[in-house]
């Protein structure tokens, strides 16, 4: 099969296209062929082993794992003779965490992982960048605060995977919601959900002192000793970036103050955990709540273009991948 392998650590130049065998499945695992797949700025952290500590999990010197990659979303070609939860045919989504491989034509995927039934009207690029930016918003959303109808919640980095799914689930959860993007992204907030929405290169929210009950600064760029003046006396900072300077505020106003700084590594959860988490989100796409953004779209040969174009920080939603597969090409003739 084809797929992207990454023999060493460094800029795009590092991923190349090659030709490896296909993945042999377990009795508990179905084969997954992939027809879309994500490049986020997880893959980017991946792709150059930054930060350093992420190594002791990905390798000191070069990926472990040869191919990246984590989302999916495919149909299910083979199943595992011990397979309860799915079937032949089966269009499926999710990740593979720190399995990765899925910047691959197929990857072999345990049934009690991070998979789910695809819902009957998504596509499989809609479906396949779910894991990242809804599921990671889903997780600092619900589980690291409990928004109430009526709060303030202010979403920095607005526009970006993670950004356009909070828009949404905040306004869903009831809050007010306040998208904090450049200027070219108002109008598309604004359609997304957005009641109020802030340029930052005209205005530093920061100074809207006490205004907020939830920051959620989903590109780490503005930290808790910042943000915290344009919280609620009683309001929760979060961020999806960890450095120390967030682990150490994590950890002091755990014990001190009023205002919180919270931080989850999302994808490390345990899967049974994120399992239940991809089913309530499913549920909220379903029900119209929830909808994929999706910005570009790259061939799997030109994976090195879509990281050059993540890396860049400024993709509004998800930079998908779509996989083809000679069979279909000639289906297609
Ligand atoms: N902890 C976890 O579980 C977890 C899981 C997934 C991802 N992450 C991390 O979350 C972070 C965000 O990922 P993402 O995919 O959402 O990022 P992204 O899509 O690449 O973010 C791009 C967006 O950021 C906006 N932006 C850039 N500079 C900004 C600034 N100074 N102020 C406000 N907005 C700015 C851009 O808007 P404009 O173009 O309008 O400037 C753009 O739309 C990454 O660091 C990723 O590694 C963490």
């Amino acid at each position: 099969m084809k797929a992207i392998v990454a023999k060493a650590y460094g800029g795009p130049e590092v991923l190349s296209v090659a030709e490896i065998a296909r993945p042999q499945i377990r009795d508990n695992e179905v084969l997954v062929k992939i027809y879309a797949s994500a490049v986020t700025q997880a893959d980017v952290m991946m792709r150059t082993g930054t930060p350093w500590f992420g190594r002791a999990f990905l390798g000191w010197r070069k990926p472990k794992a040869p191919v990246p990659g984590t989302a999916f979303a495919g149909k299910i070609v083979e199943v595992g003779k011990a397979v309860t939860r799915f079937k032949l045919g089966d269009d499926v989504f999710g990740e593979t965490s720190i399995g990765f491989a899925t910047h691959a034509q197929f990857v072999s995927v345990p049934e009690d992982g991070v998979v789910e039934t695809i819902p009957m009207t998504m596509s499989y690029e809609d479906a396949a960048p779910v894991t990242d930016g809804a599921l990671t918003s889903h997780n600092f959303l619900t589980r690291l605060v409990n928004i109430q109808p009526g709060q303030k919640v202010l979403i920095n980095g607005a526009a970006g995977g993670l950004g356009t799914s909070a828009v949404q689930l905040a306004k869903h959860l009831g809050a007010e919601v306040t998208a904090v993007a450049s200027g070219r992204n108002a109008e598309f907030l604004r359609e997304l959900g957005a009641d109020h929405v802030i340029d930052y290169r005209r205005e530093d929210f920061t100074q809207r002192r006490g205004a907020y009950d939830v920051i959620f600064d989903t590109v780490g760029k503005v930290p808790f000793s910042k943000a915290k003046q344009a919280l609620k006396s009683d309001g929760v900072y979060l961020s999806p970036v960890l450095g120390l300077g967030l682990l150490f505020t994590m950890l002091w106003t755990r014990e001190f103050g009023r205002q919180k700084a919270k931080f989850s590594a999302t994808g490390l959860l345990p899967h049974a955990e994120l399992r239940v988490r991809l089913g309530e989100v499913r549920a909220l796409i379903e029900d119209g709540a929830l909808r994929t953004v999706i910005d570009r779209r790259y061939e799997l040969d030109a994976v090195a273009e879509a990281h050059r174009y993540v890396e860049s920080g400024h993709k509004r939603g998800n930079v998908v991948l779509e996989i083809t597969h000679a069979d279909v090409a000639v289906l297609a003739a």
